[in-house]
């Protein structure tokens, strides 16, 4: 069991509030002046990936007193607790292991006490087998031709992690067959996905962990009907369907052979599991060799958050760089803003598994917290960011953290694109930081010819605040070993801020709701009757809705 503490009661935790008292007005600029090592201070080096967050609010106390927290909260022990397979996902009463599945080989993972590794490698193998036959063409659809096209059908961690994982590894799928990604229930994702496909050269992923979800299991119909009105036959389909799932019953009656599904494990959350069957699709896509070398990187980056220690331990510094800002500048959101078009889809990923992850108010005791737990994360890639909510971080109201991140070198650069990417990486965080003062602004317009009453209207407009922290994240290169690694990093960081807040980051009860509503509401829909169940306005939108069907 985690133990229950609340954070705002521990000794650390007042004395950062007192720290905060005093160095909350400190200006970024000012605390380089005050220390010329400061950029090497507040910086770490691990293997091709340099993390600096020497423009965040913190000096040397600070990082001692957020280890201090991280210590009284327990973290030390939450991280024995979470890799011994222990049952710290208390609500769901099972064990958090999605790190067992890029454990190598040879080394005993045990999960409630039970060795697992043999279940995992036999996984990863069928894995291998699988997605090698297809690539190389030996996997044919029922008409004898090679599988070209492959089409993932899943939603929320069934989906987010690998469609992310395949744009960022694009360049390594050399070969590989194409894959698209459907997981909304809107019909016109599976109809205009399917639209130009030859459905004897496709193969279908139905990747979800419970094999219940709704927007699934329709997406799952649908496509089988598809292949079926396409010319497929019922003999067919074991050609042209795989399952990943735990249920291995609903799956078997979905009509899927059990030599066509690939198994995973209750201790592995869906926003984690991209590391298990569930990164099929990114197999497939980049080949085995390249999926192997994103669990690398990831065992990598476990095994140094496992050992290092907290002052040197990259995701437990990110992870309490967050705390600081959430709790002590009661910032609400934070910004995630790679510097690389492969990352496209990481704000994207990253929202559920921080959100549906750390988006708690009651803490492990039941209580409702009374403290901030995660801020909204959002983001886009730059430098489209740039061209669109830019302004705000700049100019608005609230302090964003933002976390940049750019690859040292390109994997396609024509023309020189690179270096105009850099310039803005380097330049967004700098100009976050340091802003543009009256002075600065006023001499420029002077300069510009500007009368000293233009001048003096336009001032306010053009000042930069500046002071807004950030984090910069540079890799060497984007490949399938740092990826692994940043992912696993951004994982840990989440584990991090769960144990400080006291919260249980491994459920996701508060999705049920709606769901269940939306389980009601459905047989409504299919009557003329109009509805008087709910609340006024709902009625209203359902009955309306209904009559504007029979207009058209
Ligand atoms: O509704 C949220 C959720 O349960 C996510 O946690 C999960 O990733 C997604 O739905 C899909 O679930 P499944 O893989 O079981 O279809």
């Amino acid at each position: 069991m985690l133990k229950k503490i609340n954070p705002s009661q521990t000794e650390a935790w007042a004395r950062l509030k007192l720290h905060y008292d005093r160095i909350q007005h400190i200006k970024l600029k000012d605390l380089f002046n005050e220390n010329r090592e400061r950029a090497t201070n507040f910086s770490i080096s691990w293997d091709d990936i340099f993390i600096d967050f020497s423009k965040t609010h913190i000096n040397r106390e600070t990082l001692r007193l957020l280890i201090e927290l991280a210590r009284e909260c327990g973290l030390n022990q939450a991280i024995t607790k979470e890799f011994d397979g222990e049952i710290i996902n208390e609500t769901e009463n099972r064990a958090v292991l999605h790190t067992a599945l890029r454990t190598p080989p040879g080394i005993n993972t045990y999960c409630e006490g039970k060795e697992i590794q043999d279940e995992i490698h036999a996984v990863l193998h069928q894995m291998e087998d699988f997605s090698e036959r297809v690539r190389n063409g030996e996997w044919k659809g029922y008409t004898g031709q090679p599988i070209k096209h492959i089409v993932n059908i899943g939603i929320g961690g069934s989906d987010l992690g690998p469609v992310m994982v395949c744009r960022a590894l694009k360049h390594y799928s050399d070969g590989g067959p194409e894959v698209h990604f459907v997981s909304n229930v809107d019909g016109s994702h599976i109809s205009e996905t399917l639209k130009p496909l030859p459905h004897e050269q496709t193969l279908f992923l139905i990747v979800s962990k419970t094999f219940t979800t709704q927007e699934t299991m329709a997406n799952a119909s649908s496509a089988r009907q598809w292949f079926l009105d396409n010319g497929g036959n019922e003999n067919d389909i074991s050609k042209h369907f795989v399952a990943i799932s735990t249920n291995v019953e609903a799956v078997t009656k979905f009509g899927i052979a059990p030599q066509n599904m690939f198994r995973f494990w209750d201790f592995v959350g869906g926003r984690f599991s991209l590391w298990s069957a569930v990164g099929l699709s990114i197999a497939l896509n980049t080949g085995f060799h390249n999926f192997k070398k994103l669990l690398e990187g990831a065992h990598a980056m476990d095994e140094h958050f496992r050992q290092v220690p907290f002052d040197e331990n990259i995701p437990v510094i990110l992870g309490m760089l967050g705390i600081w800002y959430t709790n002590f500048f009661e910032c609400s959101t934070e910004a995630i803003l790679p510097y690389d078009q492969y990352l496209d889809r990481l704000p994207a990923y990253l929202q559920q598994a921080v959100m549906e992850s750390n988006g708690k108010s009651a803490d492990r005791s039941g209580n409702i917290v009374s403290y901030k737990t995660s801020p909204v994360l959002w983001g886009e890639p730059g430098t489209n960011g740039q061209h669109s909510f830019y302004q705000l971080i700049h100019q608005g109201t609230q302090m964003i953290p933002c976390i940049f991140m750019a690859a040292a070198n390109p994997l396609k650069d024509p023309a020189e694109h690179h270096k105009l990417l850099l310039s803005n990486f380097f330049a967004q965080s700098e100009a976050l930081m340091n802003g543009k003062t009256e002075e600065n602004v006023r001499t420029e317009l002077i300069k510009k010819g500007l009368s000293e009453e233009e001048v003096e209207r336009l001032l306010p407009f053009k000042v930069f605040k500046g002071n807004n922290p950030s984090i910069s994240i540079l890799y060497k290169q984007l490949n399938p070993y740092n990826l692994g690694a940043m992912l696993a990093m951004f994982e840990h960081r989440i584990f991090v801020q769960g144990i400080i807040w006291n919260i249980y980051s491994y459920d996701q009860w508060g999705v049920e709701l709606g769901k269940e509503l939306a389980g009601q509401i459905l047989p409504e829909l299919k009557t003329d009757e109009p509805i008087t169940s709910h609340d006024a306005s709902t009625n209203q939108l359902i009955n309306r809705y209904k009559s504007l069907q029979k207009k058209t």
